[in-house]
């Protein structure tokens, strides 16, 4: 039989699976229609869940190279070589939206890349703005209910959302970036995303530094305003998708740059916030920008569900030579991901394909639904001598890092907050055309909530600069939508 036949899952040939199997033409179906009963429940189990968050996503692969050894940051062995090619697998996404949600519309927009290297797979998961709403990750699941549908209605609403941003300052900061034109988009082409949190570097003498990473388009940054954006929502709601797929499927390629910013742990104390607080950028003029990667993605998936949808990231997947620093968003995030991921996908998500490592897998965990890696031979335990003692523990590469931790358990906030200084910063920074976009894409949203919480927002963008804050205000009291 060639591949070309219609068979069922077991691989039996199937002569008809358009016409049920019944007693006489007009029925009764019978139970006995295993090739219906198959197509069928196959069918009622197509749909699984959907991600929390960043829900809507399209992929592509690729590869990417190293310019030069960064042989005196990290010992990762994927850093090293400017000769050599490692595979990616690259997930773009929006945030809040459910999987259907139209690609243009304001959000914050994902960019995971898997690097497949030589020590197995590293993760990295960016986001187009560069900081984040909190600084605290306890507080995640309120402010994602927040920005997701009301649970009563279903439908978005922006009295939730000013509602909950005019408690949290922290997030002015974001906020500057989220209702500026960045984040409404067609293209992923023209797209630049960050690592937002601070992770370390380790060199092969146990030293580190801490790091940020930032993705920057090789094309040029692009974006769209929200007029523009509504409209594409309508007309075309797959746009930033069906561009990528459509650049690849020409033949084309796209690409990014990866940068690193990189502190010294010594100097985390020199500036007037705290360089482990993710709702703050690291300022570029003492900690330059220095290019590290260029990645090239040349390659549409081969099935959407298989690769992108199956697809499984986590900040927790690094290497030896990286490592975690006390960010505490990035050490919350260490255990949602694949926790998850069991959920979505199942106990052994690793094992498919696009999320398997391309070195080898030894380990005593086993079983679960749907393995199809087992374990090798009888000794699926630690110590053994029956086995040769095989899974051996494997050499350290390099010293490693010494870290020293004492402290009083508290549940505290951090001191040194500084809520508004970069959220001004940031206002005046972009040039009068873009803050008149900011300004009015604010008041569009805002003047949705009731008038307590324009007020109390108000109070947020005053602090953050006087004249940004007034102009928010004079432009809702002209709206006249303040609602009681
Ligand atoms: C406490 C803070 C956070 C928590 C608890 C959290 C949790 C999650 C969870 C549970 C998922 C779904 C994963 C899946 O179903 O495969 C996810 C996806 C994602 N998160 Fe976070 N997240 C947090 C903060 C952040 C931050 C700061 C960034 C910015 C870099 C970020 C970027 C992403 C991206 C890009 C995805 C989509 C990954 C993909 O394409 O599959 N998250 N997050």
């Amino acid at each position: 039989m060639t591949k070309d036949y219609l068979t069922t899952n077991q691989g039996i040939p199937i002569p008809d699976d358009q016409n049920s199997l019944t007693v006489g033409e007009r029925g009764p179906i019978l139970l006995q229609d295993a090739v219906f009963l198959e197509k069928i429940a196959q069918f009622d189990r197509e749909i699984i869940p959907e991600r929390v968050v960043h829900a809507k996503g399209a992929g592509a692969h690729g590869y990417f190279k190293v310019y030069k050894n960064m042989t005196s940051y990290t010992k990762a062995k994927f850093l090293q070589n400017p000769l050599k090619q490692t595979p990616v697998f690259v997930r773009f996404s929006t945030d809040a939206g459910s999987r259907t949600a139209p690609d243009s519309v304001r959000a914050v927009r994902g960019v995971a890349v898997k690097f497949y290297t030589e020590d197995g797979n590293y993760d990295l998961i960016s986001n187009n703005i560069p900081v984040f709403f909190i600084r605290d990750p306890i507080k995640l699941p309120d402010l994602i209910h927040a920005l997701k549908v009301d649970p009563v209605s279903n439908m978005h609403s922006d009295s939730r959302l000013w509602d909950y941003m005019s408690l949290t300052p922290e997030s002015t900061h974001m906020l500057t970036w989220l209702f500026s034109d960045l984040a409404t988009i067609k293209s992923y082409r023209y797209m630049e995303s960050h690592g937002v949190n601070t992770y370390k570097w380790i060199n092969a003498m146990g030293k580190s530094v801490l790091i940020k990473y930032h993705w920057n388009p090789c094309a040029g940054i692009q974006f769209i305003d929200s007029a523009e954006s509504t409209r594409l929502a309508g007309t075309n709601p797959d746009i930033a998708s069906k561009d990528l797929y459509d650049t690849l499927e020409d033949g084309k390629t796209v690409e990014y740059e990866l940068l690193v910013q990189i502190m010294e742990l010594d100097d985390e104390d020199k500036f007037d916030f705290d360089p482990l607080d993710d709702t703050k950028t690291w300022p570029e003029d003492m900690l330059p920008l220095i290019p590290v990667v260029k990645m090239v993605l040349n390659k549409n998936p081969d099935n959407f569900f298989a690769q992108v949808e199956q697809s499984a990231f986590n900040p927790a997947t690094i290497v030896p030579g990286i490592s975690f620093s006390n960010d505490k968003v990035l050490q919350g995030r260490v255990f949602p991901y694949s926790d998850t991921q069991r959920y979505r996908l199942g106990t052994n998500f690793l094992e498919i394909p696009i999320n398997r490592p391309k070195t080898p897998v030894n380990n005593n965990n086993q079983d679960g639904n749907m393995q199809i890696m087992p374990n090798h031979g009888s000794t699926n335990y630690s110590p053994n001598t029956l086995g040769c003692g095989i899974p051996k523990p494997a050499p350290e590469s390099g010293i490693p890092e010494k870290i020293y931790v004492e402290g009083y358990e508290v549940r505290k906030p951090i001191s040194k907050k500084n809520d508004y200084s970069q959220a001004g910063e940031r206002y005046c920074f972009l040039n009068s055309v873009q803050q008149d976009h900011l300004v009015s894409n604010i008041v569009e949203s805002l003047s949705q909530a009731m008038k307590p919480i324009q007020e109390r927002m108000l109070i947020h963008f005053m602090k953050a600069n006087t004249e940004f804050g007034e102009r928010i205000a004079v432009a809702l009291k002209n709206k006249l939508l303040y609602s009681t």
